[in-house]
């Protein structure tokens, strides 16, 4: 018998395809025996143990009937059995969500997203990679595996976690918060996703800063919020550019901005909360790397002046652990928190109880906070050597703004067009660098050259090299 293994995966799936595949196009009928397997495994040459492990599967799956050894025969086709039609790869968008979603993003063109095959890449959103921290979370994750309660966690998230975090926002962050005040969520992005669901309709006033966080811009234009976005200058937000109507929503990341890196100065702060307390409206405060300062303290977080209850504060893991974790918090003004915890059991029931209880034991015996000041060393070195290797090489081309924290520089090249930018970022690709525009964090990009260089991913040696071909880029650019 002529069987096609299609030589994906294991031999014995491949063989089970191919005998199904015979079944389908009749070359097996109804009440055919099957060959012996001493035969087939010679035909193809494959072991006996392999042909046994195919019709062994086929067996289980209905295709064939009889007992393994002494003679296996094709069954009635069922229902099941017809041959997989093609099906349509793409059908119209089935609801309003679905148009959107297809409308806003496109996966393919994730800003930020990795350049591939190049040797050093200033790819945003990288973890600090740290050996002390894999180990120690792998038994924090083992020790939670062994003790944690196997059933569903509870919605808003485990206890312990949540005492933990407020623990660390009243010492880090200056947020006074209890723990029923805290819902646990997947990340940044679930954060977005539920403060969309229980604070807008389709068609509300949502504003954004100019540039902003792009994922979260998506998020907002997929419930169908009308988007604004609103200058940065050296303060932060221009609050006098505000909606006069008023906005439902306005997010902000006041500690670093996102991706400029300025600082919300105090006036602001308290100009942006007045005017979400006059028009009733909400400010998302997302925190996500205001930990890592390097020049002085880090600020307290602009909730922590939030005496009307106005400010919904998102704070993630992403930046202090790793992304994969996928855990974060979101502290939410009393009056709301019984919608975010409805919206957050309606979404996934509740974040991984493992992860939650792996953590919350982490940060409360000490080793968080450990593994936070082994970070920030070795995250200032590398921004230290970045800053240096690029003011060295800069001769006046290039206008750098240092921010002072976080995890990533702006640099501009000085007057050259966004096209020459997108031309710099190919050529430098072509060295084997990757470097990422800056024009995607906007909703109308200017017309220059700008870059978002993530500093995290690569070491001090790695980042000097990568300077070293960053500067023969802008030597050819400027010959
Ligand atoms: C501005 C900003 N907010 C939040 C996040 C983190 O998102 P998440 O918590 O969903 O990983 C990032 C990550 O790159 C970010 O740049």
């Amino acid at each position: 018998m002529h069987l096609q293994l299609d030589g994906r995966g294991p031999l014995h799936a491949q063989l089970t395809r191919a005998l199904k595949a015979a079944v389908f196009a009749g070359r097996l009928h109804q009440g055919a025996r099957l060959p012996a397997t001493r035969q087939l495994a010679h035909e193809l040459g494959v072991s006996r143990n392999t042909v046994l492990a195919a019709y062994e599967q086929l067996h289980a799956e209905g295709f064939v009937d009889g007992r393994v050894g002494s003679g296996s025969y094709v069954t009635p086709p069922l229902q099941t059995l017809r041959p997989v039609r093609a099906l349509p790869a793409m059908l119209a968008p089935q609801s309003e969500f679905a148009r959107r979603g297809r409308q806003y993003h496109d996966h393919a063109r994730m800003p930020g997203r990795r350049i591939d095959g190049v040797r050093y890449s200033f790819q945003y959103g990288m973890p600090v990679t740290n050996p002390a921290l894999t180990s120690a979370w792998a038994r924090e994750l083992a020790h939670a595996a062994a003790y944690t309660a196997p059933s569903y966690p509870m919605s808003q998230g485990l206890p312990a976690l949540r005492e933990a975090v407020c623990d660390y926002l009243a010492r880090r962050r200056g947020v006074q918060a209890r723990p029923e005040d805290v819902v646990i969520v997947d990340g940044t992005q679930q954060a977005v996703a539920l403060t969309a669901r229980v604070l807008l309709d389709p068609g509300d006033t949502a504003v954004l800063e100019e540039p902003h966080y792009a994922a979260i811009r998506e998020v907002l234009q997929i419930h169908g919020a009308r988007l604004q976005s609103i200058a940065v200058d050296g303060q932060g937000l221009r609050c006098d550019a505000l909606p006069s109507e008023g906005a439902k929503l306005v997010c902000v990341t006041p500690s670093h901005q996102f991706p400029s890196g300025v600082v919300m100065s105090l006036p602001r702060r308290l100009e942006l909360l007045d005017y979400a307390q006059r028009h009733g409206g909400w400010i998302l405060e997302d925190d996500y790397d205001g930990e890592f300062r390097y020049d002085a303290q880090p600020l307290a977080a602009l909730r922590s002046l939030d005496e009307h209850g106005r400010v919904i504060y998102v704070g993630t893991f992403s930046k202090v652990m790793f992304p994969s974790l996928r855990l974060g918090y979101v502290v939410v003004p009393a009056g709301l928190r019984g919608d975010f915890v409805n919206a957050k059991w309606q979404d996934d029931f509740g974040s991984p109880g493992i992860e939650q209880a792996a953590l919350a034991r982490f940060m409360a015996e000490g080793g968080f906070e450990r593994h936070l000041r082994r970070t920030w060393k070795t995250l200032k070195e590398r921004r230290t050597a970045l800053l240096g290797g690029l003011l060295r090489c800069s001769a006046g081309r290039l206008q750098i703004n240092d921010s002072h924290a976080g995890m990533h520089l702006v640099v501009w090249l000085r007057e050259r067009s966004r096209e020459e930018g997108e031309a710099f970022i190919a050529r430098a690709r072509s060295l084997g660098l990757g470097l990422y525009s800056i024009a995607p964090y906007y909703l109308a990009p200017p017309d220059r050259a700008g870059l978002l260089l993530g500093y995290c991913g690569l070491s001090v040696a790695e980042i000097d090299a990568a300077v070293e071909r960053f500067a023969a880029c802008l030597d050819e650019m400027w010959r």
